[in-house]
């Protein structure tokens, strides 16, 4: 009587075999296309100039695409980069994006790091991590310009940048010259 109420599972086959498929030439981007790039964000990793472009040689992976994904969306909007994501499809952009955090981080110029650590740094390390070199999805900010940093806070903070739900909040909650003592920390690791 009661066989009709066994369920039916047979149907429900899992199909886990693209986790392993290995890496070839069609998950990479094409060196060529990715070119325009070292203009500005540097040949060797090093930005042309790294006031105003980021590092994004061994940047994280998951946070590159993200930002490439939000430029491309408009989720975050900047002049010059806006129309270069949008010139990629979102499949191309995740392969630049493991193109990029694949390479290696550039060589820091700083004389020496600062001696101790500014105020309002210590929640920080909850997503950016201990040495502030980052992890899903939070960038590694260690080593980027002091320029950069504040620019970036304070787009946060000014609502410019509105593409995370935790950083404006966390960035209003600095004083302007914190954000300012953090920048030159984080710059100087
Ligand atoms: C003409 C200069 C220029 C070129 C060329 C350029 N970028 Fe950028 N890039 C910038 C600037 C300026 C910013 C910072 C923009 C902002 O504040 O939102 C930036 C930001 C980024 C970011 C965000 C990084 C972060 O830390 O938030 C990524 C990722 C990125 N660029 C990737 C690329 C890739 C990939 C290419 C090539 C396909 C490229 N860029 C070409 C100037 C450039
Ligand atoms: C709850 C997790 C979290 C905490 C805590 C946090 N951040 Fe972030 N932060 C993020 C994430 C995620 C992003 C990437 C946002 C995006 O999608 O653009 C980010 C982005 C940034 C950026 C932009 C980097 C770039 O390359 O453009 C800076 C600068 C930054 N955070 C500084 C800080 C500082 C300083 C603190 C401490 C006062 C802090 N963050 C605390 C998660 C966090």
């Amino acid at each position: 009587m009661f066989k009709n109420l066994v369920p039916t599972i047979f149907g429900a086959v899992v199909i886990c075999a693209a986790a392993a498929v290995p890496t070839n030439a069609a998950d990479e981007i094409d060196a060529a296309r990715v070119q325009v790039c070292s203009a500005c964000h540097g040949q060797n990793g090093e930005p042309t100039n790294p006031a105003t472009f980021p590092i994004i040689w061994g940047q994280q992976a998951n946070y590159l695409y993200k930002e490439l994904h939000d430029y491309h969306s408009g989720d975050r909007n900047n002049p010059i980069m806006s129309p270069i994501a949008k010139g990629f499809s979102l499949e191309d952009l995740r392969k630049v994006a493991n193109y990029f955090a694949a390479k290696s981080w550039p060589p820091s110029h700083a004389a020496a790091a600062p001696t101790s650590a500014p105020d309002g740094i210590a929640v920080c390390k909850t997503c950016h991590q201990p040495n502030f070199e980052g992890g899903a999805p939070a960038p590694r900010l260690a080593g980027l310009s002091y320029e950069y940093l504040l620019a970036a806070m304070n787009g946060f903070a000014d609502d410019q940048r509105t593409n995370n739900l935790d950083m404006p909040t966390l960035m209003r909650a600095l004083t302007p010259s914190q954000r300012e003592a953090i920048a030159h920390y984080l710059s100087a690791l």
